[in-house]
């Protein structure tokens, strides 16, 4: 068995470094690698990502994170990256990683994502260059999964997960506003994975949404902004 424990939107700041910190003690004890699903920080400052690197420091297992819209604020998203990955955190940006414990071998990709909705109402090619671009945005976080995909297939783990900040479905978005769901995801995020398949998708963003879903393929979908959950990180075991 392999325990991802799963966390996101932990806004990290100088007012709660300590009771992030307070909430990792003793990780090591109950999950193989922690996943983090974006909006590391409150206000996207790369100070503040030095506050998260200092909430993990004592985290002895490995740890995966995307950045989220947050993170992305203050145009810093580049410092925040490398304050992180100098903190020895894995910083997914349509990247893949392959972590082993138990016996078994997970294999990340991760990527923030975008909105642009669902279905039949999500937003169009169409019209104005600047919904063009918005469009084509969640296109290009479509292809990054899809990538992502691919080339885990030729790493072969034995479990295949997907770390997002945006949601690729609309079930664990339940209890947001209807009017900002096309904020919050996109149901074009969903067709790579149900056409190549994973084991688990993680995502935050909808910080009053819902824990449990699942793509119209049947992979299941985990909402782990920390808000929604009420706890430091829930804990998802593979192959047990
Ligand atoms: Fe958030
Ligand atoms: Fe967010």
């Amino acid at each position: 068995m392999i325990r991802i424990a799963a966390v996101g939107d932990v806004h990290a700041q100088t007012g709660n470094v300590q009771m992030l910190k307070a909430g990792f003690a003793n990780i090591h004890t109950k999950a193989d690698v922690l996943a983090i699903a974006g909006d590391l920080t409150a206000h996207g400052l790369a100070k503040e990502a030095g506050e998260l690197a200092f909430a993990l420091k004592d985290v002895k297992i490995p740890i995966i994170v995307v950045l989220g819209n947050h993170d992305y604020h203050m145009g810093q998203q580049g410092d925040i990256r490398r304050v992180l990955e100098k903190g020895g955190i894995i910083v997914l940006d349509g990247e893949t990683t392959v972590v082993e414990a138990g016996g078994f071998r997970a294999g990340f990709i991760g990527t923030k994502g975008f909105g642009g909705g669902f279905g039949i109402r999500a937003l169009p090619d169409f019209g104005e260059e600047i919904f063009r671009m918005m469009y084509r945005e969640g296109v290009n976080e479509a292809e990054r999964i899809h990538w992502g995909l691919e080339t885990l297939e030729v790493m072969e783990p034995d479990f295949r997960i997907v770390l997002l900040h945006y949601s690729p479905i609309k079930d664990t978005l339940f209890g947001e506003p209807p009017e900002v769901y096309a904020f919050l995801g996109a149901s074009i995020m969903a067709e790579p994975i149900d056409k190549l398949g994973a084991d688990l998708v993680l995502h935050g963003h909808a910080h009053y949404g819902t824990e449990k879903g699942m793509t119209p393929g049947g992979v299941p979908v985990r909402n782990v902004a920390m808000p929604t959950m009420g706890r430091p990180y829930s804990i998802y075991p593979l192959g047990g």
